[in-house]
């Protein structure tokens, strides 16, 4: 079978088509068959090796979240799973492949009427944004600031934020077109990157994908009491005193913190993940699709992550 991976890391050139054994599924895993694989954000940050400490090596193959169909069960998974369409997150890393493991726990039948396409556009991405902003105690009323919200994960927490009932949804992006999409899917105040733009004085909470030498300056956005999660670096590391702008405003009561999924109860996140499959089945959910490739184009999808020309996720169908 076919699998991406990281030959070196550094520029998407170094992320080769190769031929590999397909792997047997082990004691509580599923081999998926895979329609769809998601370009997800953090599989660029990984493939560049900017930021150490990851613990990736050559051969990593990247992606983390397949739809498809089971082919395969494992010791101790019920054999009726054979044959049923899924979602599947395959952990950090493994995506990228014509079969793919993944451990049961993290697998969500695939809802009547909603394709392998749209799953790995949003099975990841609502979750997070959905504890994230619980995480921020996000409360209808309230002012929430998107920082990269052109990404799946950021419309995603767009979307969540209006349908929760905030007063205002503003978001950062890089240019006034990709901020009228962002309106069109609920966004009430379009900033750019630096935060510069028409948008409430402060926010109540801040869900940041971007992290990076500008996360300070957001720091000084909130409101009292208000909350700054960081989910994602894809602009790289904040720099290592940021907590001093916090300082700086002791009386305001503010609070940064990070988020991970790693923190939510795999039950919890299962249910998330099939909730947030059905919305978007029911159609109250959009997945926004940059581009479909085959799988052999994942350096193409790598270059055009890296170009900043992606809105929404590019997918990949081997
Ligand atoms: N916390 C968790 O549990 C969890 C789970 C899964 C993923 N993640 C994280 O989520 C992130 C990926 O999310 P995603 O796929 O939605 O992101 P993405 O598509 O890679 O990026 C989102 C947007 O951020 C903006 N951006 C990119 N580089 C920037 C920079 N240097 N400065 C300012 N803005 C920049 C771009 O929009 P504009 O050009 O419009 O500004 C981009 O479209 C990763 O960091 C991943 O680790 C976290």
């Amino acid at each position: 079978m076919r699998s991406v991976q990281v030959r070196r890391f550094g520029d998407p050139d170094g992320l080769e088509v190769v031929e590999v054994a397909e792997p047997a599924p082990g004691e509580d895993q599923v081999l998926v068959a895979t329609e769809a694989t998601g370009v997800g954000g953090v599989d660029a940050v990984i493939r560049r090796g900017t930021i150490g400490g990851l613990g990736f090596s050559p051969g990593f193959v990247p992606g983390s979240e397949v739809a498809g169909t089971v082919v395969s069960v494992g010791a101790g998974v019920d054999p009726t799973w054979v044959g049923r369409r899924v979602w599947a997150f395959t952990g950090t890393g493994g995506g990228y492949t014509e079969r793919a493991l993944a451990r049961l726990e993290d697998v969500v039948p695939l809802p009547e009427g909603l394709g392998a396409v749209a799953a790995v556009t949003l099975g990841s991405a609502v979750p997070v944004a959905r504890f994230a902003l619980a995480h921020g105690h996000a409360a209808p009323g309230g002012s929430v600031l998107v920082r990269g919200a052109a990404g799946s994960l950021g419309i995603a927490a767009v979307e969540l934020a209006v349908r929760a009932g905030a007063a205002a949804v503003a978001v950062t992006t890089s240019s006034p077109a990709r901020g009228e999409r962002l309106r069109a899917l609920g966004a009430t105040h379009v900033l750019d990157r630096r935060g510069a733009g028409d948008g409430p004085a402060a926010y109540d909470l801040v869900v940041d994908v971007v992290g990076g030498p500008d996360l300070p300056d957001f720091l000084d956005r909130l409101a009292p009491n208000g909350r700054h999660v960081l989910v994602g670096v894809v602009g790289g590391m904040p720099p290592a005193d940021f907590g001093a702008r916090l300082l700086a405003a002791f009386r305001q009561s503010r609070s940064f913190s990070t988020f991970s999924l790693d923190t939510v109860a795999r039950a919890d996140l299962r249910a998330a993940r099939a909730e947030a499959l059905d919305a978007a089945a029911r159609g109250e959910l959009h997945a926004v699709v940059h581009d479909v490739l085959p799988l052999e184009a994942a350096a193409q999808a790598h270059r055009r992550m890296d170009e900043g020309s992606v809105f929404g996720r590019i997918v990949l169908v081997p």
